[in-house]
């Protein structure tokens, strides 16, 4: 019979032989390689001492290829979960050391049933992913458990926030669960995404590409938008979802969390009146604008390397989390295109199941005119942002710095598309289309001084806000420097805003 103390040293064996994951010759590996192990990720990521881990001793059950022998407990993904600001989080972080961090069944099922307990308990989940893809031993059982994650990230959007930093390789099928979360990270350097490889793609289309340039953080945070924020390495990248989840709330039945407020909430800066240029056709960077106001002058931004004619983030107000999207002037003049209007889109949405306002900064030209965009599908996709806009039931207040033409106008959480209060600087201009279009339009065959006169007086009449506010469609023209109070003021009274669509399955948003 067993003594107790041949009990006890079983347990610690099998604790530590968990711990060690893949040993220590590949533990330096990965070292040198600039990564941390995943448990090291997780203390990085948690308050200290707080993780809990679950499912520490699970194996894989594989007896092929001499799998039956080669079994680490743990099995490769380190589940658990634990505090962050004192707030619960679940969190899984795969373990390169072991079979490459790969999917295994065994492996799948940990990730499914600490997603499960997420939603059940209604906490953010974490995925800190590095992994092989498929454990290559296990083929179609491996697929199975790519999918039973799959079925649960749906199941759990907008419910609870799911957020994936990419730590290493994420290829193949395996891309598709942390694509279907609300906000992905990257680390530069070490980590990359893609659907098929450089060697797949030479043979198939012939493109030579390198894996960096393919699926590196800097290819998903500017060129492909799949990507939401770079770090530069392992410290800074846990750093940055310990922030995120700072503005978010555990699940779609609680308000974002609110943070003592010491900033003057009538705090007004005299900067703020000189920002927005007199010339309609000086840029002038709107996160000057958003930093200027919100609390602390902090301002989270998500995407900021992608679409930059749309800046879209999290900041507070009052201490309130708000959800801040708006034109960027400082990049094709803030126009409206494809990519742009898909950014907003999907934030807008993601701040709505989360019950955070929306703060929308407006200075838009219009929609990019041009084949490109014409052929791409700017109306589908301008109608995302519409439709987003639209659907939002957060409180929604709108803030027109300069201009706000045509459709555009109607797009950018108008009034007329449900949103609270409207506010306009005096430099707001709210047409139609702007003069220069609009004199081409209306007067053809005119001299060159006879055309610049018509432009001035079209300007004079139309570019402002005056007419709108004559309306009701602007509720007030405020002053750029009481900016900070009027916000959040406005976002005070919509405090209780209790408003629904009309029952439905789901709407038919055009993607
Ligand atoms: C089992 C794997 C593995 C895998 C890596 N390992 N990937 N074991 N299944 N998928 C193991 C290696 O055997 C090795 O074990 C250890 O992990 C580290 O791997 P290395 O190759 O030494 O590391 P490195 O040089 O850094 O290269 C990393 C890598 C490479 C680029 C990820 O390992 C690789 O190409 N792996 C295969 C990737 C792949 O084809 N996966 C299947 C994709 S299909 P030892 O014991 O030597 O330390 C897929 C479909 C998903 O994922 C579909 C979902 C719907």
């Amino acid at each position: 019979m067993l003594t107790l103390e041949d009990k006890i040293k079983k347990f610690e064996e099998l604790n530590k032989a968990a711990e060690a994951g893949g040993g220590q010759k590949r533990i330096d590996k990965h070292h040198a390689g600039g990564k941390k192990t995943a448990r090291e990720r997780i203390m990085d990521l948690l308050d200290y001492e707080t993780f809990v881990e679950v499912d520490k001793l699970v194996t894989h059950r594989s007896t092929d290829f001499g799998m039956e022998k080669n079994k680490i407990p743990g099995d490769g993904v380190v589940c658990g979960y634990g505090k962050i600001d004192s707030r619960l989080v679940y969190v899984f972080a795969q373990d390169f050391t072991v079979f490459g961090g790969s999917l295994s069944s065994a492996n799948a099922g940990k990730i499914v049933k600490i997603t499960k307990l997420a939603m059940k308990m209604g906490a953010p989940i974490i995925g800190l992913n590095d992994s092989g893809g498929a454990r290559i031993q296990e083929g179609v059982q491996s697929l199975a458990g790519y999918a039973d994650i799959f079925y649960q990230n749906v199941r759990g959007s907008g419910v609870i926030p799911q957020i994936s930093a990419i730590m290493g390789p994420c290829a193949g099928g395996a891309v598709y669960s942390p694509a279907l979360t609300d906000f992905i990270l990257m680390v530069k350097d070490t980590s990359y995404m893609f659907v098929t490889g450089p060697d797949v793609i030479k043979t198939v289309t012939h493109e030579e590409v390198t894996k960096e340039e393919l699926g590196g953080a800097i290819t998903h945070n500017s060129k492909s938008g799949v990507a939401h924020f770079t770090a530069d390495n392992d410290e800074q990248a846990m750093m940055m979802l310990r922030e995120l989840i700072s503005f978010l709330p555990s699940n779609n039945m609680e308000d974002p969390p609110i943070k003592p407020c010491t900033d003057n909430i009538h705090r007004e800066d005299e900067k703020l009146q000189t920002m927005v240029p007199v010339d309609p056709n000086k840029p002038y960077d709107i996160k000057d604008i958003i930093k200027t106001i919100v609390d602390d002058h902090n301002f989270f931004e998500v995407m900021p390397l992608y679409a930059q004619n749309m800046c879209i983030g999290f900041a507070r107000l009052g201490g309130k989390p708000v959800g801040i999207v708006a034109n960027n002037p400082a990049f094709m003049a803030g126009v409206l295109d494809i990519n742009s209007s898909i950014k907003a889109a999907r934030f807008v949405r993601f701040c709505d199941a989360f019950n955070i306002p929306l703060i929308t900064f407006v200075d838009v030209p219009g929609f990019l005119p041009g084949t490109a965009q014409e052929f791409g599908g700017i109306i589908k996709h301008g109608a995302k942002l519409l439709y987003a806009f639209a659907e939002a039931t957060v409180p929604k207040i709108t803030l027109i710095t300069r201009k706000a033409y045509g459709g555009a106008y109607d797009v950018m959480a108008s009034k007329h598309i449900g949103a609270d209060i409207n506010y306009s600087y005096p430099t707001g201009e709210i047409a139609v289309m702007g003069a220069e279009g609009a004199v081409n339009i209306m007067n053809k065959g005119l001299t060159e001084q006879e055309k610049a006169d018509a432009i001035e007086d079209y300007r004079d009449k139309f570019a402002n806000p005056y007419k709108a506010a004559e309306l009701g469609y602007i509720d007030e023209i405020i002053q750029p420097k009481q900016s900070r109070y009027k916000l959040i003021q406005a976002l005070d009274m919509c405090a209780n805003k209790s408003e629904q669509n009309p029952p439905k399955k789901h709407g038919n948003i055009p993607l």
